[in-house]
């Protein structure tokens, strides 16, 4: 016989109201999925959105390298199904260890990689092993999920609100003044939303304080400070900006610095879920008990893949030229067309695209009017964008950024060369019909 579950919760909403516990009720919904609710919706209607808001690649313009492919299925075949160790398989952790030797200038001992299934459980655990409830967690924004993790944990957040003329990247003179009070500080570079990178100069001042804090509380035999350094883009960077990490600045940042990374993005594997977190031993201790209990781990054909890719590039083929040119030529020629409206009078700002696969847009068009409606802030605007343009962005408010800066990511990982020209001229054409 089959028991008709639904039958036996069918009017149990006092049991669910009465279950629900304060943690996970107290998580905020996403703004980016309420958004992605409204473009299924046109789609279905067969309006062709042109969706700049997944921060995700679309396989069929940004597969996974074929090497990578075909590393899973070979482990698959060599029946490589058992559990992986929970802090990864040993190859992998040294393929990790050799490309941040290799490629960022940073020898670290042995013990000190964890693996996750994609960066996300080595983020929540760094928080969970590092993060009393009552701490301080420094972060600014815009920033991706930070606030999630800080509420995870029971900390207090101090968001720093930054702005366009410093890419959106925080400064030292605005952390240093809250640096005694935190317990943790995360800084994400190349940044999700705004697609920048941060300073050399202002990182190297944030990590100097942050040794001359972390020098004040052993003397005092406090609890350190860390510094989160989330690079999950950093193999996504373009032109002449570069990527700059804490520990090559300031050596002396090794014992409080935790790296997180992944190939989700750096190869368009976000489904396969491998990410690690590179941190001084003692720390990476406490995060294979957390990830052990979680289940978090990569997939052990996943890893081993990886492992394969990492430690021979040339397996890869011309895959990275590739795959960089093209998410490099989307933002170029999204920013090309956006800097072209501006020329032709549009109220547009653009920040020139740096790194992962963001461009930081302000459509500035608050108190204008459309027909009869007034596009009274930065909701109407993105919302005129998708019903008048068709054009889906996600405001940075989604990131933690104050409401109504006008300010938009528009990712390009979904998109191809012609929908980005699309969708320039029928940004163009609704504009013409606002009026003041
Ligand atoms: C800045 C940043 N960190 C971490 C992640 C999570 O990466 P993963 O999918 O590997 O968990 C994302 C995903 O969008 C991100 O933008």
């Amino acid at each position: 016989m089959t028991v008709d579950v639904a039958r036996y919760l069918a009017g149990c909403e006092d049991v669910a109201g009465r279950s629900a516990n304060r943690l996970a009720s107290g998580l905020k919904g996403s703004t980016i999925l309420a958004i992605a609710r409204q473009v299924k919706e046109l789609q279905d209607e067969g309006i062709n959105v042109r969706n700049f808001t997944i921060g995700d690649f679309d396989p069929k313009q940004f597969p996974v390298p074929e090497a990578l492919s075909e590393g899973i299925v070979d482990a698959l075949r060599k029946r490589q199904t058992q559990y992986p160790p929970a802090i990864g398989v040993p190859e992998l952790r040294k393929a990790v260890r050799d490309l941040y030797a290799d490629r960022l200038g940073l020898a670290y001992p042995e013990g000190s990689v964890q693996i996750g299934s994609g960066a996300r459980p080595p983020i929540y655990s760094a928080f969970q092993a590092i993060v009393e409830p009552g701490d301080a967690v420094l972060y600014p924004v815009p920033s991706w999920n930070i606030n999630h993790y800080t509420y995870l944990s029971g900390a207090r957040g101090i968001p720093v609100v930054t702005s366009p003329e410093t890419g959106f990247m925080p400064t030292a003179e605005q952390l240093l003044p809250h640096l005694g009070e935190a317990r943790l500080v995360v800084i994400n570079s190349p940044l999700n939303p705004s697609g920048t990178v941060i300073a050399p100069d202002q990182l190297e001042a944030i990590c100097r304080a942050i040794v001359a804090e972390n020098d004040r509380r052993r003397a005092a035999a406090e609890r350190p400070l860390f510094l989160l350094y989330d690079q999950v883009y950093w193999q996504l960077v373009f032109g002449d900006s570069e990527h700059v990490t804490p520990v090559r600045l300031v050596p002396e940042m090794a014992p409080y610095t935790i790296f997180v990374d992944a190939i989700s993005k750096c190869w368009a594997a976000t489904g396969l879920r491998v990410g690690w977190a590179v941190v001084p031993p003692w720390i990476r201790d406490r995060m294979q008990a957390l990830v052990g209990h979680m289940g978090a781990w990569a997939a052990r054909p996943e890893q081993i893949a990886t492992a394969r890719l990492l430690a021979d590039p040339e397996l890869l083929g011309d895959y990275t030229e590739v795959f960089h040119g093209g998410i490099s030529a989307r933002l170029e020629r999204l920013q090309d067309g956006l800097t072209g409206l501006k020329a032709e009078g549009h109220p547009i700002e653009v920040l020139p695209a740096q790194g992962a696969l963001y461009l930081s847009a302000k459509v500035d068009c608050i108190g204008r009017r459309h027909g009869d409606q007034v596009l009274e802030n930065e909701e109407a605007v993105r919302s005129w964008l998708l019903t008048e343009a068709h054009i889906a962005v996600v405001p940075f408010s989604a990131f933690g950024y104050p409401a109504n800066s006008g300010w938009m990511r528009w990712s390009v990982g979904s998109v191809s060369l012609a929908d980005v020209d699309a969708a320039v001229g029928r940004l163009r054409a609704a504009l013409n019909q606002l009026t003041d």
